[in-house]
């Protein structure tokens, strides 16, 4: 993955056409389609620190630590708002299954703050800092894209399947009435 590709993930924006915040009214299918965007841009970052933790200690790419670095966490917060606006509630809306959307939602405050942890050391790193502990941040960018990963996958498998044929849901008023 190229720095540039890197960049490209922090155009991610998932604000409706009006740049009035996430679009609710979006068809089932419509919606898919962004959060199979969204899955393509959390896996190419993980890719991105799946190559930098192989390249510790020596062979880090500093440009792509800062690239990773300015764009992880809005990305994630971008993505993350998405789909508890927008993809929650028509999972709820088609399931019922709260104990699902409760766990993701809080998989979400995890994967931000470890996110934030990880900025902060890629961007040390991608400033010319030496590596001080190669193992300690390897386990630290392993723990987190392995947790990514699992978390786009469960969500491919599980939440997009239930969403195909939900009900169209406000985010201000819950699941539409049918
Ligand atoms: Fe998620």
């Amino acid at each position: 993955m190229s720095a540039k590709e890197v960049w490209m993930a922090s155009a991610y924006d998932t604000s409706g056409e009006d740049g009035a915040g996430p679009s609710a009214a979006a068809s089932p299918a419509a919606r898919i389609a962004v959060m199979r965007r969204a899955h393509g841009e959390k896996l190419r970052v993980c890719g991105a620190l799946e190559e930098i933790a192989d390249a510790l200690p020596d062979r880090v790419d500093r440009l792509m630590c800062v690239s990773v670095a300015s764009t992880l966490l809005p990305m994630l917060r971008n993505i993350h708002r998405y789909e508890e606006e927008v993809i929650f509630p028509a999972y709820a809306a088609a399931t019922a299954d709260m104990q699902c959307v409760e766990r993701l939602k809080a998989e979400h405050v995890e994967d931000e703050c470890f996110a934030d942890e990880l900025t902060e050391a890629l961007m040390t790193i991608g400033h010319g800092a030496a590596v001080a502990n190669p193992e300690a941040l390897g386990f630290m960018l392993r723990g987190f894209f392995e947790t990514i990963r699992r978390h786009v996958a469960f969500e491919r498998d599980h939440i997009l399947p239930a969403i195909a044929g939900a009900p169209e849901v406000s985010p201000e008023n819950g699941p539409a009435r049918q």
